[in-house]
Parts: structure tokens; sequence; C-alpha cells
């Protein structure tokens, strides 16, 4: 594993573990076996995750849409989705992983729920990696949730709609403390972002490879990771040591503005980031 400065490295990455379909017809099996080897590859993915230190590992495991697949590939990843976190859950309990779940109850089954729910309470205490499970999540879906939320606050007196502001909404997301998405990756060559963690990712780097997710390794993870380390952040703001704006061109815009607005700009800028577009 390379040795990154701490600094560098994302503090939440999210993974689109796509391919497993493709995978498996470019061998000629059923598209079941995709999905076994794909959770194979999330067990080493998560080791990955563990070994570079990552605070946040969030994957997109069933999405909302998911539902229009084949009635035989959904119960499969049902399935093998619930015993999965039965078998793995001792294993993540050694290792301080927190498990969490993002997603509707809605159309799941109840034993996947109870199983989610079960893999959060035994790890609740955990402070090392959270892994958060999106299953039947979509982004729309969690910021529909969120307002329907902060609507019914408001409707009981208890928010006031002038103070609604970015903290709020991300207060009433699924997962409240879940930081910000650093580092956005897919698999599988496809250029989508397919309602992952929408609100989450307004300022992620995104990393798009070819492999099919059931190929995607620990080594692609950290391949990904450095590929993070090396881009430049900016949140709207200019690059660190470029060139000034000309001194002129300043004055002269500064003298289409009125002194309020010039107030105001002053007042912004003094604060580097406070503004982010
Ligand atoms: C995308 O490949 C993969 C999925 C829809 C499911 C991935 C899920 C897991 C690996 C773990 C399941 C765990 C739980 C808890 C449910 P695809 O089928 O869209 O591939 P394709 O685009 O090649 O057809």
């Amino acid at each position: 594993m390379p040795n990154w400065d701490r600094e560098k490295l994302p503090r939440h990455v999210a993974v689109v573990m796509d391919g497993n379909g493709r995978w498996a017809n470019q061998r000629g099996l059923p598209r079941t076996e995709g999905h076994k080897a794909g959770i194979d590859a999330l067990v080493e993915v998560v080791d990955g995750a563990l070994e570079a230190d990552l605070e946040w590992l969030s994957t997109y495991a069933f999405s909302t849409e998911n539902w229009k697949r084949s009635t035989g590939e959904v119960f499969f990843l049902m399935k093998s989705g619930r015993d999965v976190m039965r078998d793995w859950i001792g294993k993540l309990n050694e290792n301080n992983v927190r498990v969490r779940w993002a997603g509707r109850p809605g159309r799941l089954w109840k034993s996947v729920v109870d199983q989610l729910k079960e893999a959060e309470r035994v790890t609740a205490g955990n402070t090392g990696l959270n892994l958060t499970m999106c299953v039947n999540y979509g982004g729309r879906a969690e910021l529909v949730d969120a307002m329907r939320s902060i609507a019914k606050d408001v409707a009981a007196g208890r928010v006031n709609p002038d103070k609604i502001d970015e903290e709020l909404i991300a207060r009433n997301l699924y997962i409240p403390e879940m930081p910000d998405v650093d580092l956005f990756l897919r698999t599988s060559g496809e250029l989508r972002t397919s309602n992952f963690l929408m609100w989450e990712s307004a300022y992620a780097e995104y990393v798009f490879v070819d492999e099919l997710w059931p190929d995607f390794t620990k080594e692609h993870l950290f391949s990904a990771i450095d590929q993070y380390a090396g881009r430049d952040r900016r949140y709207g703001g200019a690059l660190e040591g470029a060139v000034e704006v000309a001194t002129v061109e300043r004055d002269s815009a500064a003298n289409e503005a009125t002194p309020t607005e010039l107030e105001a700009t002053a007042a912004i800028t003094l604060v580097p980031g406070s503004e982010q577009n």
C-alpha cells in the first residue's frame, strides 16, 4: 500500500459497484454468479479500506431502481445480501468496523431490514471504518425523505421555514453525521452517477475505472486513492499561488459596485471558502 500523507487521504469514499452482470455474461454464467463474485470483491475492498485507514466507505448495494430487475435476480440479491451481512458481521466487528444502513425499508424483505439493523446494533460502539451499506437507496428518495421530515417540523411549528439551510437539510439525511463524499468511484467504464449520494457528493472528486466490479481489487482502490491524492480540490476557490487579478482590473470592476456591495464582497472574501460555488 502506498505511503500516503494522511492529509491527502479521502475521508469518505463512495463506490458504485457496477459490472457484475457483464462479468458473468463474459463467462457464459448466470448473472447471479456475477453478484457472488461481486460480494467477494466487496469483502476485499473493505479490507483495503481498513488498510488505507479510511473513515467512511459507502457502497451502492441495491438502488431504488434495482426493483426493475427480474424477480429471480431481486430474490437472489435480497437473500445473498442478507446472508453476507449475517456471515460477515463477526469479522467486521473484530476489525472495529461500524456498519450503517442507508435506504428505505419499503419493499425490502423484513429479514434483510432486520439483518441490517442487527449489524448496526452489534457494531454501534465501533470507532474504526464506517461501512455504509446503501440498500434500497436512491439519492432523490433520500432528499424526498429529508424534505418530508423538515415539512413535518415546519407544520408542527418546530422549524421556521426561513431558517432552513444546508446544515438543516444535511441533518435530516439518512445518516446525519455522514461527511461529504471526497472520492466517488465507479467501476465498469460507465460514466454515470446513477442517483448515488447526490447531496453528499456535491464536491466529490470522481474516478471512473474500466474494471468490472468482480475484478476490482484493493490495489485498484489504492490506485484511485492515489489519483485523488494528486488532485487539487478548490471548492469553487482559486488555485493557490496563481497570479492575482491585475490591480487595474480589480479597481475598474470595483467601480461598478455600490458601497454596500463592496463591503459585502470584502466581508465574504476575507473568509476563504465561505462561499462555495
Ligand atoms: C451492479 O452490477 C451490482 C449490483 C446491482 C449489486 C451489487 C451488490 C453487491 C455486490 C452486494 C450485495 C449486498 C447487499 C447487502 C444487497 P450489475 O448487475 O448492474 O452489472 P451489469 O451492469 O454488468 O449488468
